[in-house]
């Protein structure tokens, strides 16, 4: 059996503990489970804002553009993830939300090879993924069209000579399946076709390596793992060799060869940069650089290690613990399949959840049975893991779970 003392050696030989002292404590007794929705605040990023909004809003005002990095941060910000996503300094930029990079890349990407109109995607993959290629292939009228899939099993038979780009969630949202990069990207390939990725549910929890593993384009969300703020910007990468294929597709001011020229025509800017558009959210950007200073602390291997290790633990406590509570743990057992977050069920999800959080646990439920603990290498310890797990267990054991007061159940 897993004890409490086991954890807490964990916990003494962890190369990321130093970084849990970074983030600011809640003001309740909270565990936070949901960093896959919102990931933790660093304890330094109200502070950031406030020196923004006074030296830069209230003094500096037009002036803050040449005082401070206000037009640079896009670029900062990306140099700093680019070891956590194995890409170049250079190849990474934060800008706009998810949903805006997955359209503005997807539709460059269907554009490099206008003779491969099919997009292949899953099915139940995240919605704004899905809806993003619909309204695509609907303002294309009938020029480009979606294959979807309903099993990873279907992507071979899914490939053909029609197919421009295979567009994926390198983890699902629900399960936490890990598609297998390296090989999915060389599949991909093989049958002519680019590899698009959304790391929303890998980036800041998993190791991963864009370049070594053939993706041509990857976009994520900055506010969960990468804790970068609620609504905080998106990143988005470009394989090197097609950055200056064509132009971008919003071609905005941003994105200008020579930004402040105000040239009565659009010269595209080098590299990944074109595909800034307009003024950066600078509020945002800056609460994000907070966060931003603690990646740059990170070795990737260290961080997938103790994603690994937070992960393992967690699917073993809830083997030990909750099996015969009626828990079963849905995401793959194999860790090499799982992402950021672990899902698993119980009849009583909806209702578990709530009563966690009574019990100071935030997870997040998902229709019909599902529970998702979203494990943040940056922020958690095994500790955090221990205690939520004994939490849950109370919880289901107590049957507290089943009073009225948990019958409502908030999405
Ligand atoms: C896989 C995935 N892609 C995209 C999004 C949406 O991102 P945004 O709100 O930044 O458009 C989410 C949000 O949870 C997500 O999980």
């Amino acid at each position: 059996m897993i004890t409490l003392s086991h954890c807490q050696e964990l916990d003494a030989r962890d190369p990321l503990a130093h970084l849990r002292a970074r983030f600011a404590q809640p003001s309740e007794d909270t565990i936070y489970l949901d960093g896959n929705s919102v990931g933790a605040m660093p304890a330094d990023a109200p502070q950031r804002v406030q020196e923004l909004m006074t030296r830069g809003w209230r003094d500096a005002r037009r002036r803050g553009w040449s005082y401070f990095d206000w037009m640079e941060k896009p670029w900062l910000l990306g140099e700093a993830l680019s070891h956590l996503l194995g890409a170049r300094p250079q190849d990474v930029i934060f800008s706009d939300n998810t949903s805006v990079n997955l359209f503005k890349l997807l539709a460059y990407a269907c554009k490099l090879q206008p003779q491969r109109p099919v997009i292949v995607t899953e099915r139940y993959n995240f919605p704004t993924d899905v809806y993003i290629a619909e309204g695509l292939a609907h303002f294309l009228g009938g020029k480009l069209q979606l294959r979807l899939i309903d099993h990873p099993d279907e992507l071979p038979s899914a490939l053909g000579p029609d197919v421009g780009v295979v567009y994926l969630s390198h983890v699902d949202y629900r399960s936490s399946y890990r598609w297998p990069m390296r090989q999915t990207s060389a599949l991909v390939h093989e049958h002519g076709a680019l590899a698009f990725w959304d790391l929303s549910h890998a980036a800041g929890a998993i190791e991963v390596a864009l370049e070594a593993d053939g993706a041509d384009f990857a976009v994520g969300c900055g506010y969960k793992y990468l804790c970068g703020g609620p609504g905080a910007p998106a990143w988005l990468y470009v394989k090197p060799e097609h950055q200056e294929k064509d132009w971008p597709v919003i071609a905005g001011w941003m994105g200008h060869q020579d930004v402040f020229a105000f040239a009565p025509t659009y010269e595209p800017l080098a590299g990944v940069r074109r595909h800034l558009n307009g003024s950066p959210s600078i509020l945002a950007n800056q609460a994000m650089s907070a966060a931003a200073d603690l990646w740059k602390l990170i070795k990737p291997e260290d961080l997938g290690a103790k994603h690994r290790s937070l992960s393992e633990l967690l699917v073993q406590l809830l083997q030990e613990r909750c099996a015969v509570l009626g828990v079963k743990v849905t995401s793959p057992l194999d860790y090499s399949q799982r992402g950021g977050h672990l899902t698993f069920s119980h009849p009583g999800a909806g209702s578990v959840t709530e009563a966690l959080l009574a019990h100071g646990v935030v997870s997040s439920f998902r229709k019909p049975d599902s529970i998702r603990f979203g494990l943040s290498p940056m922020a958690l310890s095994h500790v955090d893991v221990w205690t939520a797990v004994d939490r849950l267990v109370h919880v289901m054991e107590s049957g507290v779970w089943q009073e009225p007061r948990f019958a409502k159940v908030s999405v």
